[in-house]
């Protein structure tokens, strides 16, 4: 049974303005269980959702328990103590490890001075407990409580953070690996290396980014700039910006990304740390080590390369791909890599570049004696081959069969500056009707990038194949003009959200909603 009222069109859209998007997270959702347009879609507490989920776990899978607590905490970046929102007292939240077909039970204590939510990024879970308010489930309250209870059927590096206003750009991000039971280790050891950009305490909240990005275009101070499209100015510097918001007097652009960024950090951070601070991984010559690299930043893509060594990538967001040998790997926002390295006798610096801003984030590797390197350190192979995600191929395994897709959504992405909104098909999430689709159906998406900036393009609850190479993922960036369509089977029913992974994106309309149809 799918519950909610039935709204008319007008009272959908009514609702969801009030409900989710540009900051408001209060209500439950307006299509999720409902009808829209008088096409009745599948809810998120629907038999529909009960019955993938039943059918999900593994005989004798087991049941993982967790606890997360966000609440305010305080970072110490190498002696400037930051206060900031987190799961864990420093860095990133407990790595929480499952196998495929377990069952996940994690429970959410709210000690934060707003409500919250949690998404599991990338798991194919149940519709109800994906932890968007407002669509799959109420914000959790100030204070409260709730429990995420789902099983997560594909092995791979995941990770969880709030689907609540621009939280993620706080510290409140952890990672969740589910363990293949079938896979042999190849690998001697095992490292998780998650990638953040960072803000907060530091005189400004990700809150504050957000509404100075946004009141520049109430200003009028910002002469002729007005209305002007991202597309026109992507890499110029912003008069009366310096050191604020924007990209100050710097031109943020990347020769792979095109329009780097939005927002200017003081730091860059490999798990909670800044690099005059670094966290050292240890290891012994010649191991084999798969290092998870994670991107939890919100506006910053990063190039990471290893010094004196190469990067075997193994799996892009959780699934395998033919191992491809690279110097260097581009990670968007949201993406994941798996990586494998055979490791030399020494010190070396992992150094995560981010992307196109200049300043990077720094892990050393240690396996021998050796001097610490200078937190400025730029390893060769940064420069030399660079890999981007969308140009690995699926391994055979897990390719998708041939299949003309039965269904076709174009999504144009576009935003500009002045006022600060980014939209798909020309309109905010507020204002965009879901994307209707059917179970049983291929779908594809095709991402059209209108603009002169990348967007780490992410869909919920599927994980899709990029079409060319056939990589499967969850994130895909789509670089400036560029189109990337990507083909998924329709074969987890609920409401999910599509949207760009830079939060300020996502938070100031470029989301869209995916509607199951019952
Ligand atoms: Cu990691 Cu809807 O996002
Ligand atoms: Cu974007």
């Amino acid at each position: 049974m799918d519950r909610g009222p039935s709204l008319n069109r007008r009272q959908l859209l009514v609702r969801i303005a009030g409900t989710v998007g540009l900051a408001g997270t209060a209500g439950v959702a307006a299509w999720a269980g409902g009808v829209f347009d008088g096409t009745r879609l599948v809810g998120p507490t629907s038999d529909a959702v009960a019955r993938m989920e039943a059918a999900r776990r593994r005989a004798g899978g087991g049941t993982v328990t967790a606890t997360l607590n966000p609440r305010p905490v305080t970072l110490d970046l190498d002696g400037q103590q930051v206060q900031t929102w987190g799961y864990a007292e420093s860095g990133p939240g407990s790595l929480i490890r499952a196998r495929a077909g377990d069952l996940l039970r994690v429970e959410v204590l709210n000690s934060l001075p707003a409500t919250t939510s949690v998404h599991w990024h990338g798991v194919a879970l149940r519709n109800d407990m994906d932890g968007v308010p407002g669509v799959t489930q109420d914000p959790i309250a100030a204070g409260g409580r709730h429990t995420y209870e789902f099983t997560a059927p594909d092995p791979g590096t995941y990770f969880y953070h709030p689907h609540s206003g621009v939280q993620l750009d706080r510290a409140l991000y952890g990672v969740l690996v589910v363990e293949d039971p079938r896979e042999s280790g190849r690998y001697d050891a095992e490292w998780i290396v998650v990638l953040d950009d960072w803000v907060d305490g530091t005189g400004r909240t990700p809150d504050d980014v957000l509404a100075s990005l946004q009141a520049m275009g109430g200003h009028g101070d910002m002469g002729g700039m007005s209305g002007m499209n991202h597309g026109d100015m992507g890499s110029m510097p912003m008069p009366g910006m310096s050191g604020m918001a924007m990209g100050g007097m710097e031109t943020m652009t990347s020769p792979l990304l095109g329009g780097a960024g939005d927002v200017t950090y003081p730091h860059y951070l490999i798990n909670g740390r800044v690099p005059g601070a670094p966290v050292t991984l240890s290891g012994r010559p010649r191991q084999r080590v798969r290092i998870r690299l994670v991107n939890a930043a919100s506006d910053t893509a990063f190039r990471v390369a290893l010094d004196g060594h190469r990067l075997t990538v193994t799996h892009t967001d959780g699934f395998p791909v033919t191992p491809t040998t690279t110097d260097a790997l581009v990670l968007g926002m949201g993406e994941r890599a798996d990586v494998t390295v055979e490791l030399g006798d020494g010190v070396f610096p992992l150094v995560a570049a981010a992307e196109g801003k200049g300043g990077q984030g720094m892990a050393l590797v240690r396996t021998g004696v050796g001097g610490v390197p200078n937190a400025t350190v730029r390893p060769a192979e940064l420069d030399r081959r660079v890999l981007i995600t969308a140009a690995l191929k699926a391994s055979d395994d897990v390719a998708l069969d041939n299949r003309r897709p039965d269904r076709l959504h174009r999504l144009v992405l576009g935003g500009s500056m002045m006022p600060y909104r980014w939209t798909i098909n020309g309109a905010t999430f507020d204002k965009l009707d879901p994307l209707l689709i059917k179970q049983g159906e291929r779908v594809r998406l095709e991402f059209v990038n209108e603009t002169t900036m990348f967007h780490p393009m992410h869909l919920h609850g599927h994980t899709f194949a990029v079409v060319g190479g056939g990589a499967r993922k969850d994130t895909v960036i789509v670089t400036p003009k560029q189109t990337v369509s990507v083909d998924f089977d329709a074969d987890n029913p609920g409401q999910w959200m599509t949207h760009c992974h830079n939060i300020y994106h996502a938070e100031t309309g470029m989301m869209i909603n995916l509607a199951y149809q019952a």
